[in-house]
């Protein structure tokens, strides 16, 4: 699991996240990785010296992390469905940087997490799937199984324009990564969108957030 088509994609994000904040900014900053996985993207930080919490929905998940990394506290490897908020499972009140990769797509309220994250970090690198479309207001549901899948069964794909228009209202400032610097095999953030209305597979866009800058 989490192997396969996300070995170069992940290497690809955690290389852009570095460039974006710069290897020595991580030591020592507080970083929450939503929807973790087994926490490889915020394993590579922690190597930086980052104090990184990991939350994923599927208690199996975590516990191959807590395996890999046994070194962590209780504290740093939290179980929590996202659909429910943020508050209350035991995260702190503030973070440096939150990552939100991979899971957007995956919730059907996405706005509830989204707009906790905007409210409890300095900084937000976020990355999902998204719809073929600019309209600010289009989205819409689908169902979906998988061990990466939603947890709650049901997913969304907004279009890119109605997550920043989220996260505008949300007051911060965002920066899309429009480029192909984390293009890997079926994952694509450099594609001109047509408005067809449609989801194809690997149809992803980026941002860097910020409560003032996208970067330090
Ligand atoms: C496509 S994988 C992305 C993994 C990793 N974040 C990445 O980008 O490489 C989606 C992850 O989100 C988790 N997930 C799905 N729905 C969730 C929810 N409601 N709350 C927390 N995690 C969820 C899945 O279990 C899975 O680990």
């Amino acid at each position: 699991m989490f192997d396969g088509h996300y070995v170069e994609w992940r290497l690809k994000r955690v290389r852009a996240l570095v460039e974006n904040y710069g290897a020595d900014w991580f030591r020592g900053r507080r970083v929450l990785e939503l929807a973790c996985g087994y926490g490889d993207i915020g394993a590579s930080l922690w190597t930086l010296g980052a104090d990184v919490t990991f939350l994923e929905g599927r208690a199996e998940h975590i516990d191959v992390l807590r395996k890999r990394m046994p070194m962590l506290p209780s504290n740093r490897t939290i179980v929590g469905n996202m659909e429910d908020g943020l508050k209350g499972v035991g995260l702190a009140d503030s973070y440096d940087l939150i990552i939100h990769f991979g899971v957007l797509y995956h919730l059907q309220d996405w706005k509830t997490s989204l707009n906790d994250c905007l409210s409890m970090s300095r900084f937000l690198a976020l990355e999902t799937e998204v719809c073929d479309s600019d309209d600010p207001d289009f989205e819409f549901q689908r169902t979906e199984t998988g061990y990466d899948q939603a947890v709650s069964g049901v997913g969304t794909r907004p279009s890119a324009d109605r997550i920043e228009r989220e996260i505008r209202e949300g007051g911060m400032i965002l920066s899309r990564v429009s480029d192909n610097r984390c293009n890997a095999n079926i994952h694509v953030y450099d594609w001109p969108v047509m408005n067809t209305g449609e989801i194809a597979h690997g149809r992803r866009r980026m941002w860097f957030c910020g409560q003032d800058r996208v970067a330090p």
